[in-house]
């Protein structure tokens, strides 16, 4: 077998004594972490091994790699890490790529290539409705990635325009949060996504896993409470560490739930304070979504915007993921003037048309119908995720991709199923 071949199971030979394979063991996962050593910096085998070893519910079969045979030697490896979304509430599974790496002397030989096919049977294998990851630039969209909810940035602020404190803010403080506050936690981050299209759903568990006070990657995160007058009033999470990278540089308040007036202010001063200990920037960077109050605090003192990066997505069965949103576009068809809508629409990706039955305003089928032509509705399939996951607007993607069509009969339904609409993932890993 070759490095292009379909295998339906593993150890599969590429060619010149190379293997993929997944994980077995811990020994494996520690030479997986001493190649992302190589692969990137001593910091991703220590980012690898807690991952690997501390991730709730990650097995060492999430990882395949590549083994040269002639070495021993582990020279390529992705990562399939389970974590879920919400869609308005519909829980989302979703295959996060995680760490990706190939030895420098290994590149370019088609091994990612090869481990992204294992990846992909995965995603088939655990039903996925969505694939993701963090990654580098372009890269991904080789393999049909996307980008679509957006990450990273947001403002950058100069803590010299946090003011200091006034009468008023006496009441307000700051404490780290500990374990038992952690059902108080999961209620604020039920509230900061509240009008959120997309977001995060998050264990205790993985909670507590990201705050561990033993970690020492750089992906480690602290969570504060604020409070007034002693009582809570919500919370927010900063990277523990600082990175030389542009984006992790300074403090980076990297998730919080909505805080009042005070709490936001009190929340900036205690970031000023950790920015003055930063090594390579001394600011404070939200990165948070656009209709959080603490990025209007931001834009108020005179935040400077940058703009954001954003997840690559993939949508790996259509049919799977429109019948898992299913109960919101049927509520969504109920809140409007297209309530009881009796017909069928047809959604012409260009690869395979999508059929969406509805009677009396339920979606009573979806289905591919292969590569038909179907003139009323046509998106090309990247266009198409855009606007299911309410990246972009119908309207939008009309006027950017000259391939994208809805006839003006259709339109008001393909408006009122799929709504633009804010998505913000808070940190997953
Ligand atoms: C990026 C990286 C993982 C690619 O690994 P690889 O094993 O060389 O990838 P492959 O050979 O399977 O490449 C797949 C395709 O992408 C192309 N490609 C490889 N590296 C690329 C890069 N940096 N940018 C754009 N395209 C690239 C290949 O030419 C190939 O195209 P083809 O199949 O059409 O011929 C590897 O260069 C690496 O480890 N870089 C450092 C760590 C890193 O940045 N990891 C990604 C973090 S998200």
């Amino acid at each position: 077998m070759g490095r292009d071949a379909v295998a339906t199971s593993l150890p599969l030979e590429l060619g010149g004594g190379l293997v993929l394979k997944t994980a077995q063991c811990p020994a494996d996962l520690e030479r997986i972490a001493q190649l992302h050593g190589l692969a990137f910096d001593p910091a991703a085998a220590v980012a690898t091994r807690v991952l690997a070893l501390g991730y709730p519910g990650l097995r060492p079969q999430d990882f395949s790699y590549v083994e040269d045979t002639a070495t021993g030697e582990v020279v390529s490896s992705v990562c399939l890490v389970p974590t879920v979304w919400r869609y308005e509430g519909v829980r989302l599974n979703v295959g996060e790529l995680g760490i990706v790496g190939t030895h420098p002397d290994y590149r370019r030989q088609g091994l990612v290539r090869a481990q992204m096919r294992w990846f992909d049977r995965e995603l088939e294998a655990r039903g996925c409705h969505l694939a993701s990851i963090q990654g580098i630039p372009f890269f991904y969209r080789q393999f049909g990635y996307e980008y679509i909810i957006p990450m990273g940035h947001g403002y950058e602020l100069n803590p010299e325009r946090v003011p200091e404190p006034l009468e008023a803010d006496a009441a307000s403080s700051v404490r780290r949060a500990t374990e038992g506050d952690m059902p108080l936690l999961l209620e604020y981050l039920a509230a900061a996504q509240a009008s959120l299209a997309v977001s995060v759903e998050r264990s205790a568990e993985t909670w507590l896993y990201q705050d561990d006070p033993a970690r020492e990657d750089d992906e480690a995160l602290d969570t504060y409470l604020t409070l007034e007058a002693g009582q809570p009033t919500g919370y927010f999470r900063v990277y523990r560490r600082e990175m030389q990278e542009p984006h992790r540089q300074g403090v980076v308040i990297v998730e919080a739930s909505p805080l009042p007036y005070r709490s936001s202010l009190a929340a900036l001063r205690l970031a000023k304070e950790l920015a003055a200990n930063r090594r390579y920037l001394k600011a404070i960077r939200l990165s948070l979504p656009a209709s959080s109050p603490l990025m209007w605090m931001a834009a108020y003192l005179g935040g400077r915007w940058q703009q954001p990066y954003a997840w690559q997505v993939r949508i790996p069965n259509a049919v799977r993921f429109l019948k898992a949103i299913a109960p919101v576009l049927e509520r969504r068809l109920a809140g409007s003037f297209l309530a009881g809508y009796n017909s069928f629409l047809r959604i012409d990706l260009y690869t395979d048309t999508i059929e969406l039955g509805f009677d009396r305003g339920r979606l009573a089928s979806i289905r591919s119908l292969g590569p038909i032509e179907s003139r009323a509705v046509r998106l090309p399939w990247w266009a198409a995720w855009q606007l299911w996951l309410g990246h972009r607007s119908r309207e939008e993607l009309c006027a950017w991709y000259p391939d994208a069509r809805v006839e003006p009969a259709l339109q008001p339904l393909i408006d009122v199923l799929f709504p633009k609409r804010e998505s913000w993932v808070f940190p997953t890993l």
